[in-house]
C-alpha cells in the first residue's frame, strides 16, 4: 500500500525551504499531498490558485506530488484524504512553540493522525515566506531563496 503524507501550509510564496521538505519527504513517503490553506490573509501576495500553480512548477510536475487546497480544520481534511501523517518543517527554536501547540491540538482532535517534523536544512533555516514577501516587495534580491518560477513571479509582481 502506498504511504502518503500530507504537507500543509500557506505557501505564500513557496520557498526553497518548502521544496527541500518536499524532496526529503519523498524519500520517506511514496507520495505527498501538498495542501494550500485557503486563508483570507489580507497581505497575501499570491492567490491560492497562483500558489498551487507555483508549487506545481516548483516540483516540475512530479507525479508523486498531488496539489490540493483546503479550508477549515486540517485534521478533517487529512481524514477526508485518508492520510494519517502530517508533515511539517521545523526551522529554528522560534517555530517550536507554535508547532508543538498545533501538533498537540491536532492530536487532541484526531488521535490517529501523527505530525512528523523534519528539520530544515542549514541553508534554509532563516527562510520564511514572510521574509521573502517583505524583501521582494522592497526590491531586495531573493534569488537562491525561492524556486526559479517563484522568483520570476515575484519579479513580475514587484519588478526587479
Ligand atoms: O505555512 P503555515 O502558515 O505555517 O501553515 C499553517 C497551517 C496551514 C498548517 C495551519 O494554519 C492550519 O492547519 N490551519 C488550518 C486550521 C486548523 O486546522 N487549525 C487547528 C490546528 S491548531
Amino acid at each position: 500500500m502506498a504511504r502518503v503524507a500530507l504537507y500543509p501550509g500557506s505557501f505564500d510564496p513557496p520557498t526553497n525551504g518548502h521544496l527541500s521538505i518536499i524532496h526529503r519527504g519523498l524519500k520517506m513517503f511514496d507520495g505527498l499531498i501538498v495542501a494550500v490553506l485557503k486563508n483570507p490573509a489580507k497581505d497575501a501576495v499570491f492567490s491560492v490558485k497562483q500558489r498551487v500553480e507555483l508549487l506545481r512548477g516548483a516540483v516540475n510536475g512530479d507525479p508523486r506530488v498531488t496539489l490540493k487546497t483546503f479550508e477549515g480544520l486540517l485534521v478533517k481534511f487529512a481524514e477526508q484524504q485518508k492520510v494519517n501523517t502530517i508533515l511539517r518543517g521545523l526551522r529554528a527554536v522560534s517555530d517550536f512553540e507554535y508547532e508543538f501547540q498545533m501538533a498537540n491540538m491536532n492530536r487532541k482532535l484526531a488521535p490517529n493522525i501523527e505530525t512528523l517534523f523534519m528539520m530544515t536544512g542549514e541553508d534554509y533555516f532563516y527562510i520564511s515566506s514572510r521574509f521573502v514577501r517583505d524583501v521582494a516587495q522592497m526590491g531586495g534580491d531573493v534569488s537562491g531563496l525561492v524556486p526559479a518560477n517563484v522568483l520570476a513571479a515575484l519579479q513580475k509582481r514587484f519588478g526587479k
